[in-house]
């Protein structure tokens, strides 16, 4: 019996963020209990090394699901291998008004303007610590920077999050790609790329000797970006020596839901529309790396397939968020049965 069904015709007769603020209590309540053995997958470990890092298996859960790190243990229950928290902040912020979460059921596809909505890296820190007892996987921490930051000022809230985040984090992920915080996905272009990452890769180096833990950092990039962009960016990840890239965050296209209700809201698009565009970016950006640069694949995942389109187009380990949603933890446990790779 798949109670996900049940649940989900409940949850989908509510609003988008009442229904995901229920389901993460509904979480967070199950992991306080015990009663999270109910989501156990069933499905014994697969596990892979990627950037140095053991993951149990190559599912993980995508950033923006447990934006203030409190569900973690919750999470992993369901058999994910990884969960990335976040994206985290260095002040707390609301994010944009609401509503800011729309359903497009058509296309099994969610629009997104959240606005990075989280209550700032020291609180998440406290919530981390709590919330991962029992979690056996890898911690991925996701970092952007405030809204009112000017982007000039933009490193130094990276680097805020990055120095607090580094003690927790198994590995931390640069969000550069959000479609929600104005200005961020300039700091995709190659100069202010560069300029942001060579300054985290110092910064790594710094805390690595100062601490005696390397924790290695991956860049997350969106899917609105030419073969040309995608190969200066490839160069300039292969030669700064990235430890992963993350691809690829929601989109700002809507071709794929032109006239459907809410496709005109403004916002971030994920969800089966983006599966075919993302599976590209990565192929694109696999053939413009080293080797050596794992590619994390995101964007569409809803069944097997999807994921293991991911990983033949380059990828070694996948996320998915918006297929979570539609499936429920179904969708796991048939990622993981399916022993991609
Ligand atoms: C409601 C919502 C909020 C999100 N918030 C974040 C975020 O805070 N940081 C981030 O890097 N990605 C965020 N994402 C993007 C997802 O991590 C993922 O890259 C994207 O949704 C594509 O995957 P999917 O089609 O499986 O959802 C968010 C996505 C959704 C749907």
């Amino acid at each position: 019996m798949d109670f996900y069904k049940i649940a989900r015709a409940i949850l989908f007769r509510l609003d988008a963020e009442r229904a995901h603020h229920l389901t993460l209590s509904g979480l967070r309540a199950a992991s306080k209990i015990g009663a999270d053995r109910l989501l156990d997958p069933g499905v014994g470990p697969d596990p892979v090394e990627v950037m140095g890092l053991r993951f149990p298996n190559r599912v993980g859960l995508a950033a923006g699901l447990d934006k203030a790190g409190d569900c973690i243990a919750g999470f992993g229950a369901m058999g994910f291998g990884s969960v990335e928290v976040g994206t985290l902040t260095p002040r707390p912020q609301p994010g944009n008004p609401k509503p800011r979460l729309f359903r497009i059921r058509e296309r099994a596809a969610i629009i997104n303007r959240m606005g990075f909505n989280n209550p700032g890296m020291e609180a998440a820190l406290d919530n981390i610590a709590a919330s991962r007892k029992g979690f056996e996987g890898v911690l991925g921490i996701n970092i952007g920077k405030n809204k009112d930051t000017p982007n000039e000022r933009a490193i130094d809230d990276y680097l805020t999050c990055f120095r607090k985040a580094y003690a927790a984090a198994d590995y931390i992920a640069v969000n550069v790609s959000s479609p929600n915080t104005a200005g961020l996905r300039d700091l995709q272009d190659p100069a202010a790329a560069g300029n942001l990452l060579r300054t985290l890769k110092d910064e790594q180096a710094a805390l690595a000797a100062e601490t005696g833990k390397h924790v290695p950092f991956a860049v997350k990039i969106a899917p609105d970006m030419d073969d040309v962009q995608l190969r200066e960016l490839g160069a300039l990840f292969g030669e700064l020596e990235m430890d992963a890239v993350i691809a690829t965050n929601t989109t700002i296209a809507r071709d794929a839901v032109e006239g459907l209700p809410h496709a005109g809201e403004p916002g971030g698009l994920s969800g089966a529309p983006l599966a075919g565009r993302s599976t590209e970016v990565i192929a694109a950006l696999r053939g413009a790396l080293p080797a050596g640069v794992p590619i994390i694949g995101v964007g569409g995942i809803a069944c097997a397939a999807d994921a293991q389109a991911k990983i033949d187009a380059g990828a070694t380990l996948v996320q998915v968020y918006t297929g979570l949603i539609y499936r429920g933890p179904a969708l796991v446990r048939e990622l993981l049965a399916a022993r991609l790779g």
